[in-house]
């Protein structure tokens, strides 16, 4: 998997010369001053080329050198960054700068092990300042640099897990360029940006056709492979299964949200397990009017649901209301017989409590 010297320099010569007669000439590729190169990093994280560039060149006029921009007022950093959006991302660049200014004399750290301690600087930020202004060899990836090392040397673990980081790390440390730092990496970031784009590159004209994994093996679509982990919501929610003799107060459920068109009880949703049923009468006002009229005991186990991409801890209480009483129901619940709710499409787990409680 990992390039040996031959494939290395191979690499590295072809792509030097495509850079060289390809590459578009970008003002921060023009200075090795460490500061404006960490300018236009954190703007390009944040924009493309096209859109980053004038706005590059208002900061580097208003703030020609990090004493400019770490004497400046929070409020004019934030509006010459205006239209970027992620407005935390100039807080933090200014931050930075002042740490830089104070701490540092004015000087960047001229590694990428040191650069990565100052603050909002990632491994990929580090290790372009470090190559671009001091020539350190070390890989600056990002999502380009990945696209390109997958398909060419046909990595095909996952480039968002730890694993998978670290293969594209070993691979990018044998074939960053020793002794021309720089340029190597901006070819990379420049050759995921013009020739191997994510969406139908051209591969016939490519200058690494003859070596390719995904052109020999049709995988330009599939490569680089990103899983991208599910993020999993945790909710907490509490029931009250409402009774008057052998009827229960049942709910259809309407709109956006999970088990729409089956039926449960009443429903609050709470931020945090609600041991205590008091808690619940602020969230709802039916609750609290109908607790006035019954008598409430809790369900002492508490279920766990799993689904895609919910945890669901889901707690219950009985409120038993006496026949002479009467309740008044808001929209969407009403009283069902037992031969109705059996009847009744619920949720699973719905089903599962009636009957665990021996109502089914
Ligand atoms: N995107 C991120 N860094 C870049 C750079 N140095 N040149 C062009 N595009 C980039």
């Amino acid at each position: 998997m990992i390039p040996d010297d031959l494939e290395v320099i191979d690499f590295n010569r072809r792509l030097k010369s495509w850079y060289l007669e390809n590459h578009r000439p970008l003002p921060w590729r023009e200075t090795k001053d460490p500061y404006k190169i960490w300018l236009s990093e954190v703007i390009l994280q944040q924009t493309r080329v096209a859109q980053g560039m004038p706005y590059y060149e208002r900061f580097v006029e208003q703030y020609p050198t990090v004493f400019d921009l770490a004497a400046a007022d929070e409020r004019d950093v934030l509006r010459l960054w205006q239209g970027l959006g992620y407005y935390s991302r100039a807080r933090n660049m200014h931050f930075t700068a002042r740490q830089v200014a104070n701490d540092h004399n004015g000087r960047f750290p001229e590694t990428s092990e040191k650069l990565l301690k100052l603050k909002g600087l990632g491994q990929y930020t580090a290790a372009a300042i470090a190559s671009f202004a001091f020539d350190e060899p070390v890989p600056a990836i990002d999502g380009n640099v990945y696209r390109v090392m997958a398909r060419i040397f046909g990595i095909e673990s996952d480039m968002l897990s730890n694993e998978g980081k670290k293969e594209f790390a070993a691979v990018a440390r044998q074939l960053v360029s020793k002794d021309d730092p720089a340029t190597y990496n901006q070819a990379m970031i420049e050759f995921g940006a013009l020739q191997c784009v994510p969406a139908s590159p051209n591969c016939m004209a490519c200058i690494f056709k003859d070596s390719c994994f995904a052109y020999e093996h049709q995988m330009q679509g599939q490569l680089p492979v990103k899983i991208k982990k599910l993020t999993i919501k945790h909710r907490f929610l509490n029931y009250i299964i409402i009774r008057q003799g052998d009827r229960l107060v049942m709910h259809e459920r309407r709109g956006r949200d999970i088990w729409k068109g089956l039926y449960d009880f009443l429903l609050i949703e709470s931020k945090a397990p609600a041991t205590n049923p008091d808690s619940l009468t602020i969230l709802d006002p039916n609750f609290q009017n109908f607790l006035k009229k019954g008598r409430l005991t809790e369900v002492p186990k508490v279920y766990s649901h799993i689904l895609t991409h919910q945890r669901l801890q889901v707690r219950f209480w009985w409120l038993e209301i006496p026949e002479t009483e009467r309740i008044d129901l808001p929209h969407g619940m009403a009283f069902y017989n037992h031969e109705e709710v059996e009847e009744l499409p619920k949720p699973i787990l719905i089903d599962t409590v009636l009957r665990e409680e021996n109502y089914l």
